[in-house]
């Protein structure tokens, strides 16, 4: 019997809302939105709302709200959102006692009742908290990974778009590293349709942008008093489709490296291949030396959260 892909959204705030629409807008399959206890109603609150939405555009899944992880059971992708948004003034780093706490818990709930998922972690700081799901879940690199880079490099094409006054559809740039101040915006990898953006713009701007894109989380942050929440649910279901579809995307996200780039037991951002079975390849690309420090910079940096991480 044929059955419906199974999405599970841990976290039930605004990326778990957005994703859960997308999930059911994009008929990807049916989708549990599993929050706290205290917050199963409000879950379940949002999931009725999306299938009323269903109801005036037609879409054809089941969107549950609950706080019982049984109900994750059989997942195909868990999408983890679970956690302390940032505030205004706080770095991501801020949210780490608090966030590893949450997803211990999760990593336990989703290594007990889908232990065959595709797991995509977003809460912050990224690269400690991928890592810790990986750690705690035991399940083998290709199926947990962190969504960073393809948010970090769509802020950068708008960026670009922008500024080159062309149409974002054509502007694709590459963002490596960590998911925080030391990211890497690669412009030697950025190009509209194929022509450098060094060719198209003049360095001071480009700086400008490399700068703007490091910071763009904290931008939306200020503006709002909360994380972003679009861009980011876009980001993680353009991973989730990849895997679903078996599209084999490259993809910069947040993998773990055993060897790759010279790092060892370490999540960061990288270009992947994302395709039915999972990460199926760390892609190689070529650095040029300033940008290799850049990366090393970050290595360390996201190295030092793991070892407070493990501290805690
Ligand atoms: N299990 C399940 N859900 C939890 C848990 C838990 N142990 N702890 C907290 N949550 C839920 C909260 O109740 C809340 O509904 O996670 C949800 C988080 O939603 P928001 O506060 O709206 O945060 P959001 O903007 O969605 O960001 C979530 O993603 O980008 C990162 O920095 C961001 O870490 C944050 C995460």
């Amino acid at each position: 019997m044929a059955q419906r892909k199974k999405i599970a959204i841990i976290g039930a705030g605004n990326i778990g809302g957005e994703l859960a629409m997308l999930v059911a807008r994009r008929e990807l399959g049916d989708c549990v939105l599993l929050d706290l206890p205290e917050r199963a109603d409000f879950a379940r609150g949002k999931a009725l709302d999306i299938m009323q939405t269903g109801a005036l555009k037609g879409f054809d899944c089941r969107v549950i709200g609950t706080s019982d992880y049984a109900e994750i059971e059989g997942s195909d992708v868990v999408i983890v959102t679970a956690g302390v948004p940032r505030k205004p003034g706080m770095s991501r780093e801020d949210l780490l006692a608090v966030n590893l706490k949450i997803i211990r818990t999760v990593a336990e709930g989703v290594r007990t009742h889908a232990p065959s998922a595709f797991v995509i972690v977003i809460s912050n700081p990224l690269d400690a908290m991928v890592y810790e799901m990986k750690k705690r879940t035991g399940f083998p690199r290709e199926r947990v990974v962190g969504m960073a880079g393809v948010l970090d490099s769509a802020r950068m094409q708008f960026f670009l778009a922008e500024a080159l006054g062309v149409s974002v559809k054509d502007v694709r740039a590459l963002v490596l590293g960590g998911h925080g101040d030391t990211m890497v915006p690669v412009l030697s990898y950025c190009t509209v349709n194929g022509v450098p953006v060094r060719q198209l713009l003049p360095r001071e701007t480009l700086d400008a942008i490399v700068k703007r894109t490091a910071g763009g989380g904290g931008e939306i942050v200020k503006l709002m008093g909360t994380s972003a929440y679009y861009a980011p649910a876009e980001g993680a279901m353009t991973m989730a489709e990849a895997y679903l579809r078996d599209e084999k995307r490259l993809l910069a996200c947040a993998a773990y490296l055993q060897g790759e780039y010279g790092y060892h037991d370490l999540y960061m951002g990288v270009p992947v291949i994302i395709g039915g079975k999972g990460v199926e390849r760390v892609v190689e690309i070529e650095l040029t030396p300033e940008e290799k420090a850049l990366l090393d910079r970050s290595a360390e940096a996201v190295r030092n959260l793991i070892n407070e991480a493990s501290r805690l």
